[in-house]
């Protein structure tokens, strides 16, 4: 299936290539309700997309599917999960053509922002309308499913409520607009560790209501970032003890700098804090660097944002 690609071979020249923007995710809150019997977990989730993020480039062929990707740590063979996207729709679909895909990578490479699932996610959108199918989100959905529980939120995008595996997704009526922070601590934590080290220690508890809390509460207008929680960071400190000693200095400087929310993103390792202001953000931003983290800004991307971002552009 994927080989690892000089991009040029067997380009379909008949054919124009096109370039998508995969864009990242944080987790606003996240709450775990339990253990599945599919072995994954209950979830309650709010997703919200940002501005950052890598390139896809899909380069139609005669050929097979081929990965190119300038990121060392990500595959460049079948194990890639765009690739695995490609191979998957041109399976469902009964298509019989080749395509190259190339990745540019600016998305931290498991940092809890989703770059993966967002890219796979990419390619369904992209292939889907580059080959004519015209499932649009709606027929891609359970091709996505299949590939990972984040990669439905792709399809969507903006503020959205993740049920299910994460894989039920819900647009929010109140669409978020913020400025955020992001940081790397330079720390790789694996989310299926994360999620098995919250099993060894789960003990039963009360589901916890704060991501119905913060909806209804953002409904009366009044945003109550506060309540929200993510059941994943006590299980990502334990995993990784370096990212604890970071956590403290991290959330000190955001919170200190006014953020509203200053919080793990999924299962790590990455951190953010939301601003209302750029100058706040910026603020923050510097704070960070002061003390030797690698801080970067962005802003949420609505879910009308989102979707007129997939609007694609040619490319030779
Ligand atoms: O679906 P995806 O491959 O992105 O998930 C990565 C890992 O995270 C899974 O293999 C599983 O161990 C864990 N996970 C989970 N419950 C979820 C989502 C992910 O246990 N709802």
């Amino acid at each position: 299936m994927a080989k690892a690609s000089s991009p040029a071979s067997g380009v379909d020249r008949g054919r124009p290539s096109v370039r998508l923007r995969s864009f990242a995710k944080i987790n606003l809150g996240l709450e775990v309700l339990g253990l599945r019997e599919d072995g994954y977990h209950e979830l309650r989730t709010l997703f919200q997309t940002i501005d950052l993020h890598d390139e896809v480039v899909l380069r139609p062929t005669s050929g097979d599917i081929r990965i190119a990707c300038d990121h060392p740590l990500v595959p460049s063979d079948d194990s890639n999960l765009a690739a695995r996207a490609a191979d998957l729709l041109r399976r469902y679909a009964r298509v019989d053509r080749g395509v190259t895909i190339e990745i540019r990578k600016r998305i931290p490479v498991g940092g809890g922002l989703g770059g993966g699932s967002s890219n796979a996610a990419s390619v369904l959108i992209g292939l889907d309308r580059l080959w004519g199918l015209g499932l649009g989100p709606a027929g891609l959905h359970g091709l996505a499913r299949r590939l990972g529980a984040d990669v439905p939120y792709f399809l969507l995008g903006g503020s959205a409520l993740g049920l299910g595996r994460g894989d039920e997704v819900y647009p929010l009526r109140q669409q978020l607009r913020a400025h955020v922070v992001l940081v790397e601590p330079g720390i790789h934590v694996s989310t299926a560790r994360v999620f098995a080290r919250l099993d060894a220690g789960l003990t039963p508890r009360e589901n916890s209501n704060s991501i119905f809390f913060f909806v209804s509460r953002e409904l009366e207008g009044t945003g109550a970032f506060r309540l929200l929680v993510n059941d994943l960071e006590t299980a990502a400190l334990e995993e990784a003890p370096a990212l604890r000693e970071q956590a403290t200095r991290i959330r000190a400087v955001l919170a200190g700098a006014g953020a509203r929310l200053a919080a793990l993103s999924g299962s790590g390792a990455s951190w953010f804090g939301l601003f209302d202001s750029p100058r706040t953000a910026a603020r923050a931003c510097r704070g960070l660097a002061g003390e030797g983290f690698r801080a970067r800004v962005a802003r949420t991307l609505t879910l009308d944002e989102y979707r007129a971002a997939w609007g694609w552009s040619r490319v030779r």
